[in-house]
């Protein structure tokens, strides 16, 4: 059996501490199953801004071309705060995502019985709630030009970013969105906001052309992003796919993870596309970032992270039966009421990131004895 390469970046702030534990179950999955990784670290972020003056230096950059997946954590940090946009460590995260193609950011959000009391929302608005949040990736206003900021004079300066979509980059994240729906609960919601923004437009038109050509069988709808995040906190459970842009997706997906209990619960896929083998290029990192305030101290949850590996399992490598089991530990050890400190409720017991990696390692061993 081939190996399969996998490159580890786990970046700033709590990256390392949750990607710590990710390390762990990619040796479980080495020792107890026919799987065989070879794993490489690299940088990115602000440690490498710090080690080599660059967010992504090109070796890294040449490393994540040639791995089979990307595996990262989180960057970013207050230190970092004040360097040019080109040279922040989000700027590293996004050449990866650009360079890779990875135009398809799968942020699924499910809400697991054990966590419904964690919730901010009411119990019967999150229970059983299974959505999947399309966003794409590598277009609209994160990439845009023109962008910067002009200097007019007489202390005025105006700064300006580019929302702009192209026919081609709207159908092949909306046929994504589609392909995905089919094999769950067979409906698209695409957001946008057409009332104002003729990108918006195009969006909507290019997604419902492309339904009527070839996806008929699946339910489409339209709704205007704003109204989708008021929708997504008062009837969550009305979508089941919802394919949306660059910011938009940004802006969703994190409400969409408050109704999972966490931003610590939400994993992500960020796919390019398949080669004429079928292998695609891939990144997966958790939807959270790099928790300055939380950073250093062994508390973070590693959850998000973890399942975001197994996401890794199961679409770059097709080994749904061991992602199952990663999920199956994950959900088992939150019914015996282990709890980092962001999911924590009363009657629980709080641990620690390493202690939440300890539990779910028990648990796959015990899954499988
Ligand atoms: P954040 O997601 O880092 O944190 C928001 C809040 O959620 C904080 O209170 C934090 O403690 C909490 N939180 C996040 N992840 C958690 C986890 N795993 N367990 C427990 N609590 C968790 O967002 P922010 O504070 O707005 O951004 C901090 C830095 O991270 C910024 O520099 C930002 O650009 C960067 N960021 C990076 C990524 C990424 O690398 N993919 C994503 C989002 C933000
Ligand atoms: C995310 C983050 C990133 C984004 C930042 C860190 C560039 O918020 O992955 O959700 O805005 O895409
Ligand atoms: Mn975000």
């Amino acid at each position: 059996m081939a190996a399969y390469s996998l490159l580890m970046l786990p970046g700033d702030g709590i990256g390392p501490e949750v990607m710590r534990q990710v390390r762990r179950v990619i040796d479980w999955m080495s020792r107890r199953r026919d799987l065989e990784f070879t794993v490489s670290e690299g940088l990115v972020g602000g440690c490498a801004i710090d080690a080599h003056g660059v967010p992504l230096s090109e070796a890294t950059m040449e490393q994540a071309l040639a791995a089979d997946a990307v595996l990262l954590g989180a960057v970013g940090g207050p230190k970092w705060d004040t360097v040019s946009y080109d040279k922040r460590p989000e700027a590293g995260l996004l050449r990866l995502r650009k360079e890779l193609e990875l135009f398809a950011n799968l942020r699924p959000a499910v809400v697991f019985d054990a966590l419904v009391d964690a919730s901010t929302l009411k119990p019967e608005v999150v229970r059983g709630l299974d959505i999947m949040i399309v966003r794409e990736l590598t277009g609209g206003i994160y990439f845009g030009e023109p962008r910067g900021i002009e200097d007019l004079g007489n202390g005025i300066r105006r700064g300006i970013n580019t929302q702009v979509y192209t026919t081609p980059e709207i159908q092949r994240v909306a046929r994504v969105a589609f392909e995905l729906a089919r094999k769950r609960g067979n409906k698209v919601c695409s957001c946008e906001k057409r009332n104002v923004m003729e990108s918006g437009l195009l969006w909507n038109q290019d997604v419902t052309a492309l339904h009527a050509a070839e996806y008929k069988d699946v339910e489409l709808s339209h709704m205007l992003a704003d109204a989708a995040a008021m929708q997504l906190v008062r009837n969550p459970k009305q979508f089941d796919v919802i394919v949306t842009d660059n910011l938009f997706g940004d802006i969703l997906s994190d409400e969409a993870a408050m109704l999972t209990g966490s931003i610590g619960m939400l994993p992500s896929a960020s796919l390019g596309a398949a080669d004429a083998s079928g292998r695609r290029k891939a990144l997966y990192e958790p939807v959270h970032g790099s928790a300055p305030d939380i950073a250093g101290r062994d508390v973070a949850n590693p959850i998000a992270s973890l399942l975001s590996f197994g996401m890794a399992l199961r679409y770059s490598f097709d080994r749904a039966e061991e992602a199952d089991l990663l999920d199956r530990a994950v959900q088992n050890v939150l019914k015996g009421g282990m709890r980092t400190a962001d999911i924590m409720s009363p009657g629980m017991a709080r641990c620690s990131t390493s202690v939440m990696g300890d539990s779910i390692l028990r648990e796959l061993d015990k899954l499988v004895a």
